[in-house]
């Protein structure tokens, strides 16, 4: 239900069964569905409010993933809903356009719960992305890409128990919006990609297979200040990243996405237009954003250390676990305060762990030392990074309220490589 300034959702977790293969059922969850959920777009303003609702068997949360809300409806695993329950939220939207996600986040079952299929996506709108000329028509120009790697048993089920690793669950399947062999059939024309990595813990570099250039718009919290011309984006297990690519330029009539081992991601085929060259877009945006890092923020003194360590059930997070009754940090509401996120290097290596924060949207100052490149310049809430690498990120909280923050390896954040953070 929508009017001017208002909007309301129901969202209800549920367990069914979906095709995914042709001629089996596979038992899946999804919100207000069998596997994966809509998406739920609101505007800049707009005061929403949703219904949630756990009709699962078992308990789960509802987390809004990049979204500035208080603490207490931004859905942490300390919100649970028993089966069978429900719970209004309200909240207003504070926050520029961007594209972010949902998912749950029930302590120890968040890896299975998205494994299984609960993920949707959340998009933000504003005056500012309703009138940049880019590809703005859902489905037809405007493309939501989610990237899931999943493996099946032998009869074609997600049977977690089975398949889970505690360094992060991989698959040998990828799936793009819940389908398996994808395939966009389009006219040739400029689309927008809105790139979301909803795997449990794999990333992926996509480039397209002519190798041609694209350009990059936007990443987690919404537009960078001006495109970012690249040949591969680079997305860690929870990043969104969108992208506009230019169809017209295409030699031939098919070019496919692919992943940096050069495996299929999406296919692409291009119809011949009957006769209707698309009218000649008026001038691209050239300026999509007005993001600052003024000088006082970037030479401010880090306020606070995180250390990502260990492998297995030894993750953890400057040598702590995850305990619902500690708070690990304070922060005051608006300030920013620079934290430094350190991936520590150990002696069998390490590996790569995505930081998230919950509740904000942080600023990258600096990656090892150096300014972040261009990809890492605009509004983030997942950084990843690699062992030994170093990262200092602005943060400010613009709402009250206990916030996680993780590894999003959802094995990880089950393990318990997560903390809390009071912000008042
Ligand atoms: Cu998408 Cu706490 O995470
Ligand atoms: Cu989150
Ligand atoms: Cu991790």
């Amino acid at each position: 239900h929508e009017d001017d300034n208002s909007i309301s959702y129901t969202i209800r977790a549920q367990q069914g069964t979906y095709e995914i293969f042709d001629g089996t059922k596979t038992k899946t969850y999804g919100y207000n569905g069998d596997f994966l959920g809509p998406v739920i777009r609101v505007k800049k303003g707009m005061d929403v409010k949703i219904d949630l609702v756990n009709d699962l068997n078992e308990d789960t949360t509802f987390h809004w993933h990049g979204l500035e809300v208080p603490g207490n409806e931004d859905g942490g695993p300390d919100k649970v809903l028993k089966p069978g329950e429900a719970e209004d939220i309200h909240f207003t939207v504070q926050q520029n356009a961007a594209t972010l996600w949902f998912h749950p986040h029930p302590m120890h079952e968040t890896g299975k719960q998205v494994f299984k299929g609960l993920a949707g996506m959340l998009y933000i709108d504003d005056a500012n992305s309703e009138t940049l000329n880019i590809p703005k028509a859902y489905g037809v120009d405007d493309f939501p890409i989610i990237l899931q790697d999943k493996t099946f048993t032998e009869d074609n089920q997600l049977d977690y128990e089975k398949v889970m690793n505690e360094d992060g669950t991989t698959g040998d399947t990828l799936l793009i919006n819940g389908v398996v062999d994808p395939r966009l059939s389009i006219d040739r024309k400029k689309v927008r990609f809105r790139v979301l990595n909803g795997s449990n813990m794999r990333s992926f570099t996509l480039h397209f297979d002519n190798n041609m250039e694209f350009q990059q718009i936007a990443s987690d919290g919404g537009f960078l200040n001006k495109p970012n011309t690249t040949k591969e984006i680079e997305v860690a297990p929870s990043e969104r990243a969108e992208v506009i690519v230019d169809l017209t330029k295409v030699k031939g009539n098919a070019v496919t996405l692919v992943n940096e081992d050069n495996t299929k991601i999406l296919p692409i085929h291009l119809k011949e237009s009957q006769g209707h060259p698309q009218t000649k877009t008026t001038k691209e945006a050239k300026t999509l954003n007005d993001l600052t890092l003024s000088n006082e923020i970037k030479n401010k003194k880090v306020t606070k250390t995180i250390k990502l360590a260990g492998m297995g059930k030894d993750v953890n997070i400057n040598g702590k676990k995850f305990d619902p009754n500690r708070i690990d940090f304070t922060q005051k509401q608006n300030e920013t305060e620079v934290w430094e996120i350190e991936n520590v290097k150990d002696s069998m290596g390490g590996m790569n762990h995505p930081f998230h924060i919950h509740g904000t949207q942080f600023q990258v100052v600096s990656i090892d030392g150096k300014e972040p490149p261009e990809n890492l310049s605009g509004l983030k809430d997942t950084i990843s990074l690699k062992p030994g690498q170093k990262a200092g990120i602005a943060v400010k909280f613009p709402e009250k309220g206990v916030y996680m923050f993780h590894c999003h390896i959802l094995e990880h954040e089950d393990n318990g490589m997560m903390g809390q953070i009071k912000v008042d």
